[in-house]
């Protein structure tokens, strides 16, 4: 695997491969030392356009613990500020030596148009493209669920026939689109809830089924359910009255969650909005996988830079 664009255009057999060596990559973050030799005398630039924090740490962790070089680069205080274009930063990063790309860029499609662009020899790993697709997020989710539902016999395995909800900012939620991909390709039925002013245009053509009522979707007792962030930095016009209003109809509260079946998972990618699309009895709950997120994203996202940097053909 060259590049990790989306999960739109990922195959079964190579999802379950990818999550299969992140197992590997998290058997090694049990021992004292973390650190793997596979990636030492390459370097990984993290280039980000856009702010972050548990994307950005997660793949510098990742980076560092298969002993690569990594330079952490935000378009922030850059010479991006000045009107350098993509061109040219990717330009810059070849000169250097970068053998890796991890790229956050606002616009949908930056991340296909780097690899594809010629200016480079590097693999790109798409950290967040607009509101297009986050593969390592979708990856990540996945993995989570995965080792929820499967526990040691996890291994090779897909999500045949796993009820999963998301629920709230799908318009807006490039974390929403790569788990729609991912998940169905691995044989999850996802159901997407939330207000009609929030659902994509297009969205019918997509292999999920689509409504606005988080009640009834709840009472059919899903096996996962995975909260978004509302985005408002992306929100030019107004899509809901009111955040309590907001709450009232697409937050996971408190009364939402007991009514949940004991065995559902509760899963957000962060940042959260604590009191707003969930409540903190339901993020704090055992059944909330929000930190073993975190955690294994660091493993998935070794599993993804060894595979695009080291793993040739594979
Ligand atoms: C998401 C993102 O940036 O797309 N966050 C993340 O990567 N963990 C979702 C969000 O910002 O709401």
């Amino acid at each position: 695997m060259k590049h990790l664009l989306s999960t739109r255009d990922l195959d079964r057999d190579t999802a379950i491969d990818l999550l299969d060596v992140a197992l590997d990559m998290a058997a090694t973050q049990q021992r004292e030392v973390k650190k793997l030799p596979t990636l030492r005398g390459r370097t990984v630039v993290n280039l980000f356009f856009e702010d972050s924090t548990r994307t950005r740490i997660s793949f510098e962790a990742a980076a560092k613990r298969l002993s690569a070089d990594v330079i952490n680069f935000a378009a922030k205080g850059s010479s991006v500020e000045k009107g350098e274009s993509l061109q040219d930063t990717a330009q810059t990063l070849e000169a250097i030596g970068a053998d890796g790309i991890v790229l956050r860029h606002p616009a949908s499609g930056a991340a296909a148009v780097l690899a594809g662009s010629g200016w480079i020899r590097a693999s790109v790993v798409n950290a967040g493209d607009g509101t297009h697709e986050h593969p390592t997020q979708a990856l990540l989710d996945a993995f989570t669920l995965r080792n929820r539902i499967h526990g040691d016999a996890a291994r090779g395995k897909g999500l045949d026939g796993v009820r999963v909800l998301i629920v709230g900012d799908i318009l807006h939620s490039r974390v929403a689109r790569s788990n729609v991909w991912l998940l169905t390709t691995l044989g999850a039925e996802v159901a997407l809830i939330g207000p009609r002013t929030l659902l994509p245009f297009g969205v019918e053509e997509w292999p999920v089924t689509v409504g606005d009522d988080l009640d009834s979707a709840i009472a059919a007792a899903p096996d996962a359910v995975m909260m978004l962030r509302v985005q408002r930095e992306r929100m030019a016009d107004a899509f809901f009255p009111s955040t309590r209003e907001y709450s009232a109809n697409w937050g996971l509260t408190g009364a939402r969650f007991r009514r949940l079946p004991e065995s559902t998972v509760v899963m957000h990618p962060g940042p959260m909005n604590r009191g707003f699309e969930i409540s903190s009895e339901a993020a704090d709950s055992p059944r909330s996988t929000v930190l073993e997120q975190v955690a294994n994203g660091v493993s998935v996202r070794m599993a993804a830079l060894y595979l695009t940097l080291a793993g040739g053909d594979r």
